[in-house]
């Protein structure tokens, strides 16, 4: 006779949930530092580094600091790092010029990297608002438009540029039209047919770039994004640009920001064969660091569930302010 206690039941999920090895054998989800790119923020000058008042634990460094930091990533096993540079505002202009000066900033710091820890994988950034004297991720026209087809001429130079220095892959993140395909022809043209491009294929208009804009002093100065980045309303028209972007070349795409689009990453993961890139960025960084700070949850769990959920919705590689945190806690 059953104890009357108990319920006849065939299956209990629970028994799998019994000890720690059991639940370690049947996990699903493993995150490790293989994952990740490590975004990072350079600035001119020398033996510096300052902490981003809206990113407690991120810095803009210096190139000797920087090339410190990368090496220390590299052995936690952090295979690569996306470079950001913050530039002197008597450089900017409307169409960016600077972003493909050989002598540029971000050009010196790939040499760099390239001679002192030349396995790393380096991504550069492609997309004129670090360099804009607007503020925006393309030319502006008088009418305040910014201007498509003019913009990716100005983008191919600087992916060029970027490759002529080293980097390995070329990540453009301005959403233009057709900046893929013309990158890709650009590089194929100037020989560099190994560089990758990371697409920021489905980057939304979104206010969790915030801390980012601090960083590096790149906010618009006039209006906002969203003639150009994509309705966060918008589930779809992720999949319309996914497709152009591979079909233009695309060997990765991204999904930007990661957290409050989760259903993006696994939709565009559901349809799609090249990896999928998840962009955990500054403003989901600070949100955990704040709440951290204040003792209100507990930011090392958080940061790692938060970073669970974007692969277990299907990102294959995650860029992350957290790796180098990450990468420590999982050796
Ligand atoms: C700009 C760019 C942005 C970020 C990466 N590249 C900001 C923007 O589009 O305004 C944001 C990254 C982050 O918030 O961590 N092309």
């Amino acid at each position: 006779m059953m104890n009357p206690s108990q319920l006849n039941l065939v299956q209990r999920p629970r028994r799998l949930r019994r000890t720690d090895a059991l639940r370690r054998m049947i996990q699903e989800t493993q995150l490790t530092a293989n994952d990740l790119i490590y975004p990072l923020f350079v600035m001119e000058g020398e033996n510096q580094k300052v902490e981003v008042s809206s990113m407690p634990g991120s810095y803009r460094f210096t190139l000797d600091l920087l090339l410190k930091e990368v090496a220390e990533a590299y052995e936690l096993g952090i295979p690569a790092i996306a470079l950001f540079p913050m530039v002197a505002e008597e450089k900017k202009d409307n169409a960016g010029t600077e972003s493909y000066n050989p002598e540029g900033l971000v050009q010196r710091v790939v040499r760099a990297i390239k001679q002192d820890i030349p396995e790393v994988m380096i991504v550069t950034d492609v997309a004129l608002d670090p360099f804009s004297s607007k503020g925006h991720d393309g030319i502006v026209s008088d009418a305040g438009e910014i201007l498509n087809d003019e913009t990716v001429e100005v983008l191919v130079q600087q992916a060029v540029s970027q490759a002529e220095a080293g980097t390995d892959i070329v990540a453009p993140s301005d959403m233009m039209d057709g900046r893929i395909g013309a990158i890709r022809d650009g590089l194929d043209e100037a020989g560099f047919t190994q560089v990758g491009i990371l697409a920021y294929s489905a980057k939304y208009a979104s206010a969790y770039y915030g801390p980012f804009r601090d960083a590096l002093e790149s906010a618009p100065k006039f209006g906002d994004k969203k003639t150009y980045q994509m309705d966060p309303a918008n589930a779809r028209e992720a999949l319309k640009e996914v497709a152009l972007d591979v079909e233009e070349g695309a060997d990765m795409v991204m999904v930007k920001p990661a957290l409050a689009y989760l259903d993006i990453i696994q939709l565009i993961k559901s349809v799609t064969d090249v990896p999928v890139a998840a962009y955990n960025v500054s403003g989901e960084y600070a949100m955990i660091k704040a709440a951290g700070q204040k003792g209100w949850i507990d930011e090392k769990k958080v940061m790692l569930e938060t970073l669970t959920s974007m692969k277990r919705a299907g990102a294959d590689v995650i860029l992350t302010y957290f790796a180098k945190e990450v990468a420590l806690i999982l050796r």
